[in-house]
């Protein structure tokens, strides 16, 4: 009875170290505050974890050009020489790197991210293709750092379903678009259950659209000419 006891009490006390252990870890910021998923208040749809500098090998993976054809994505989107644009979550450059090249040296691409370690890789792969247009900056959860009225295009490749504070990254990027700039957005489509991503890691037409256009952005246009995501391309509508 004695021993039955006191292994009780030692159960609790595990029990109550544990629970005190991961109290602390979030207070300290040492365990991913984003464990906590929440939902976006407009479409109810669930917010996807931030993917963390461990997935970077994923994002340069050999298969994905097959996957997600980034040549066609920028064909589609029109990345011409000359262009100002802005990679937000830009991850290790993936698109980053294929855009420098298309804007040339006139132009110039800004690589944002809000994890260190991912911007080091953008610098480190530009390095490697001798590119000397890509400017990486340090972006928050709420806001892209972007300059004024600057960008002729702002793309979010896979990135959009993980923003935590997606209502103020877009005006953020709202304000960072010429009045003629475009934000596009490419996501694995929600609505083919075959694509083998996470759902909350897919989007379908109907939840980007009620959430973006929510913050002043006018969809222009839907492309599906991609093997899996859809893209899409939203204008700034002209205030009289
Ligand atoms: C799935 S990865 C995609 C990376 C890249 N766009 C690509 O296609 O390879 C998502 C990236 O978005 C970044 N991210 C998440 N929330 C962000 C935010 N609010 N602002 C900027 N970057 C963010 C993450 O750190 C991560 O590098």
């Amino acid at each position: 009875m004695i021993l039955q006891q006191s292994s009780w009490y030692s159960r609790r006390r595990q029990i109550q170290t544990v629970l005190l252990a991961g109290l602390i870890g979030v207070l300290a910021g040492v365990l991913p505050a984003r464990a906590f998923q929440s939902e976006h208040p407009l479409s109810g749809r669930r917010i996807a974890p931030v993917m963390g500098a461990g997935g970077a090998d994923w994002l340069e993976r050999k298969e994905r050009d097959m996957e997600e054809n980034p040549e066609a994505a920028l064909d589609a989107i029109g990345i011409r020489k000359g262009m100002t644009v802005a990679d937000v979550g830009a991850g290790t450059g993936y698109m980053t790197l294929r855009m420098a090249k298309r804007v040339g040296p006139s132009g110039k691409v800004w690589a944002k991210d809000i994890q260190p370690e991912m911007l080091r890789r953008v610098r480190r792969n530009a390095a490697k293709e001798k590119l000397s247009n890509v400017e990486t900056v340090l972006g928050t959860e709420s806001d892209p750092k972007l300059p004024a009225g600057q960008m002729d295009v702002i793309l979010l490749a896979d990135v959009y379903h993980e923003f935590s504070q997606p209502q103020k990254m877009l005006q953020r990027m709202r304000e960072a678009l010429k009045p003629t700039g475009r934000l596009v957005l490419l996501e694995y489509r929600k609505e083919d259950p075959s694509i083998p991503i996470r759902p909350e890691h897919k989007m379908s037409v109907q939840e980007v659209q009620i959430e973006v256009e929510a913050e002043g952005f006018h969809l222009e246009q839907v492309t599906e000419s991609l093997p899996r995501q859809h893209i899409f391309i939203f204008t700034k509508p002209t205030i009289h």
